[in-house]
């Protein structure tokens, strides 16, 4: 077992008490069903309670399920997932400093593609360009996806793309919002942030070992901290409802593995057409350049076939942005 992550058993306990939530089942038949000892039984119960699941009863009487909290569940996920390849092996957290992080060590070990990383929390979210990411417990989806893309490094932005309408497809779906793609792949809705995907690669000599894809969704936030509260808004604060992250997270994996597929078979050409059909920053949009040096006005051309943004600066000057950031002029 990864460290730090829940212990898979732990799933069971839910699976078990969520097939008899009628009855009151035994401490020693669950510790004999599961293969743990009855004191862990207790441990687990209560570490669930920690998290919202209400159990009733205890070590002497047995336990019985009475409400199950939206938590992301490894069993309940695959049992929706189907076929999907992406997902059907997945590592779930309680706490993780970083499930990017968990993602690329698992990764490196070997883990297998389509690995999915997902945590309750981050207490060291990361973001991109070095910012970090809010990841307050249990109010937003915190997941970490392993691919292993036949593609040489140099091809992996159009990755991040991929990763981008799949969220855009999933949450609009999912939600029935209106959500925008910001290039590179930053989810907004209303003009604000509700989605970040930071991509990270292990990678020598010309050869992509894995790509792990970092989306962070702001789900049931019903306020956003006062520095973020300007650009970044949630789910719930924009539709005025609260949303079960279990179907938002299976739509997205869904998704990525669609968009996957099409890449694989179709080709880059494939992502930037739905991209630039998913996002109003993709033509004719004037926008904000920001840069370590300042700022620069310029209306976007386009995505060329690698995923870079084409620019026109206020000064006709034309070039194709790699990276950065940009903000749409109001
Ligand atoms: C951004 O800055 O827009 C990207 C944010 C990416 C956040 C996600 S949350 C899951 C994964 N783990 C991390 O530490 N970061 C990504």
């Amino acid at each position: 077992m990864p460290a730090g992550s829940s212990e898979r058993r732990i799933d069971k306990l839910i699976e078990l008490l969520a097939k008899n939530a009628t009855v009151v089942v035994p401490g020693p038949k669950i510790a004999s069903q599961i293969g743990v000892s009855r004191n862990t039984i207790f441990l687990w119960v209560n570490k669930l309670r920690e998290h919202g699941v209400e159990i009733k009863g205890h070590i002497g009487t047995g336990y019985q399920l009475v409400r199950m909290p939206d938590i992301l569940v490894p069993s309940l996920i695959q049992a929706e997932l189907g076929e999907n390849e992406i997902g059907r092996n997945i590592v779930h957290h309680f706490s993780a400093d970083s499930t990017n992080t968990i993602a690329l060590d698992l990764a490196q070990r070997g883990a297998e593609h389509g690995t999915v990383v997902v945590a309750e929390e981050q207490t060291a979210g990361r973001g991109r360009l070095g910012r970090t990411w809010y990841s307050e417990k249990s109010s937003g989806i915190y997941v970490s996806v392993i691919l292993r893309p036949p593609l040489s490094p140099a091809a992996a932005p159009i990755l991040t793309l991929m990763a981008g309408v799949s969220a855009q497809h999933a949450l609009s779906a999912v939600t029935g919002l209106g959500v925008d793609i910001r290039w590179p792949n930053d989810l907004l809705v209303n003009g604000k942030k509700v989605a970040g995907i930071l991509t990270e690669m292990s990678a020598e000599l010309g050869r992509l070992h894995a790509v792990v894809l970092g989306i962070g969704i702001n789900v049931n936030h019903l306020e956003m901290p006062a520095g973020l509260k300007p650009t970044a808004t949630s789910l719930r604060i924009e539709s005025q409802r609260s949303w079960s992250r279990l179907p938002i997270l299976v739509a997205l994996l869904k998704e990525m593995e669609k968009f996957y597929h099409l890449l694989l078979e179709k080709g880059n050409g494939a992502i930037i057409q739905g991209w630039a059909a998913a996002s109003t920053y993709a033509q004719g949009k004037p926008i904000r350049i920001v840069t370590g040096e300042g700022e620069a006005r310029a209306t976007t051309l386009g995505l060329d076939p690698s995923g870079a943004l084409r620019v026109r600066y206020d000064d006709s000057r034309e070039e194709a942005l790699v990276a950065g950031e940009i903000a749409e002029v109001k």
